[in-house]
């Protein structure tokens, strides 16, 4: 920096300006960064219908999953944390907590409840929701597909075993058609309000917990296939082609720049990022098995959405036909429909997996994760996952080569009593800065959640809220945790300073390494 010297008196001839030293690096986050949280309509909204009488019943997918008992528990989901009817009080306490944006999604099961019948009232409702954000002074981020869908489309019974997401499968099948008629359907409405769009939630939760996992009451998700590679990759290749459709249909139809900085429409799909380790360093099935599940997890739909490879094997080559390998829905190749389609790049970090490499042969070439099998240096969250802040500062320099803004779409813990989150917030957002600071172009962060809500297959039993919701009481009523005070103080510091670290980092967290 330079400044100028006071030489008024000087008789001498007086430089003009001098050089200082260069000042520390600045701590913090940029100016203009996003502080939000996250949250998903059926999560959050449950099945709960605001008008009975009027002929459409509110169904999805996992509404039938639930009915078979296939959640912890049997638990079902009549209307997740109260958003429906919350929404503005919940805005009330974002914009408390500092924030100024939101993520939330346009629920497809309500808007479109039949084939080509719509509910109006719902997209009415969404487009209040997300007035209502404005109001508030949050700026919305809209998913559209955050695993919840109409039961035409997906169906999970043993009577009605309908499942459009996985077959057919391809550029032009009918999941991919009907997903872009539903974007299509709301994407001017919803435009006015919006300029960023994490299409999909993490597309590898669903292939993997729907498609490979198996079962119903285990952690499995509809339709709980085990080891169905086919579906598998049939889901993969409709959910490439169909965000790519929806990106191509948002371009075009959402017209209105928000924010004025030229587009009024950015693409990005919210990923499920973990870092992945051998569980054993010295074992190289594990080294190997990690390296494929960071190619499958994190980089091949990168590929296919930023130049247009599509790898359905997942060798990391684009060359395998439906001939050669009869579980390919389609021909693997370049697709030029899918490049380009990523304005941004979405990131879910909640922690690292530790990868066993089986021998390829055993389910069809792909490596299983060890999910048993804890790695005894890192504590891990109620739910089971290991705690690794510094995997998120991994994760974020691997993406970084992309050269594609990013937006922390998700990071939280599941912590029913609150008593480690504040922690793994401030702990996370230290990583965060650190990347920030060695030139990773992140542009926000949206913490997972404001409320607890119906963690999938957990239930109502799991946690993420920065605000608990009593669930025993039929008006959902709201209190705040401490670790929302911390992610308060981060925002209004815009930063994260030794303060903050002292004030809420603690020598350990409680699990200590096990559960
Ligand atoms: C999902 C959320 C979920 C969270 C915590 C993410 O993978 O997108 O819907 O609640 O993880 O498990």
């Amino acid at each position: 920096m330079r400044v100028l010297l006071p030489c008024l008196f000087l008789l001498v001839a007086c430089p003009s300006t001098v050089e200082e030293p260069p000042p520390a690096e600045a701590p913090g986050f940029p100016d203009d960064f996003l502080w939000g949280t996250a949250s998903a309509a059926w999560q959050a909204e449950g099945d709960y219908d605001p008008d009975p009488s009027d002929g459409f019943a509110v169904r999805s997918n996992w509404t039938v999953w639930t009915e078979r008992g296939c959640v912890i528990d049997a638990q079902t989901n009549p209307a997740g944390a109260g958003f429906y009817t919350k929404y503005a009080d919940d805005f009330a306490l974002a914009a408390g907590l500092g924030n100024n944006t939101v993520r939330l999604t346009i629920d497809w099961a309500r808007v479109e409840p039949e084939n080509d019948v719509w509910n109006e009232a719902e997209v009415a409702h969404y487009v209040e929701v997300l007035q209502a954000a404005h109001d508030a002074g949050l700026t919305p981020m809209v998913t559209f597909w955050h695993w919840v869908m109409p039961t035409w489309v997906q169906n999970p019974t043993e009577v009605d075993p309908l499942d459009t997401l996985a077959a057919p499968a391809g550029p032009d099948s009918f999941w991919v058609q009907e997903f872009e008629e539903f974007v299509r359907h709301v994407a001017a409405e919803v435009g006015e309000y919006v300029d960023l769009y994490s299409i999909l939630n993490e597309p590898f939760s669903v292939i993997s917990a729907g498609y490979l996992l198996g079962g119903c009451g285990s952690e499995a998700f509809p339709p709980g296939r085990t080891l169905d590679l086919r579906g598998a990759r049939g889901t993969a290749a409709n959910l490439l082609f169909g965000h790519a459709a929806a990106c191509h249909a948002l371009r075009e139809l959402d017209v209105t720049d928000i924010d004025g900085d030229g587009s009024a429409a950015l693409c990005g799909m919210a990923a499920t990022n973990n870092v992945m380790r051998p569980a054993d360093a010295y074992n190289d099935d594990d080294v190997s098995g990690a390296a494929k599940m960071d190619w499958i997890y994190n980089h091949s739909f990168m590929a296919a959405l930023m130049d247009g490879d599509v790898d359905l094997d997942f060798d990391q080559a684009f060359t395998t036909t439906a001939a050669d390998n009869p579980d390919l829905p389609i021909d693997e190749g370049r697709y030029p429909q899918l490049a380009g389609t990523l304005d941004w790049h979405g990131l879910n970090y909640y922690g690292p997996i530790s990868v066993v490499g089986l021998p390829a042969s055993s389910i069809g070439g792909l490596p299983s994760i060890d999910v048993a099998d804890y790695d005894p240096s890192l504590p891990h969250s109620s739910l089971g996952f290991a705690i690794d802040a510094g995997g998120f500062g991994e994760v974020l320099d691997a993406f970084a080569v992309y050269g594609l803004p990013i937006y922390i779409t998700e990071n939280g813990l599941g912590d029913p009593e609150d008593a480690d989150r504040a922690m793994f917030l401030v702990e996370h957002l230290d990583q965060l800065q650190a990347a920030i600071g060695r030139g990773v172009d992140v542009r926000g962060y949206y913490h997972w959640s404001l409320t607890d809500n119906f963690e999938w297959a957990h239930g109502f039993h799991q946690r993420f809220g920065l605000y608990r919701v009593d669930f025993e009481d039929p008006a959902l009523p709201r209190t705040r945790n401490g670790s929302a005070d911390a992610y308060q103080q981060v925002i209004e510091a815009n930063a994260i300073t030794d303060d903050l670290r002292s004030a809420w980092i603690k020598e350990r967290y409680s699990s200590d390494g096990r559960l």
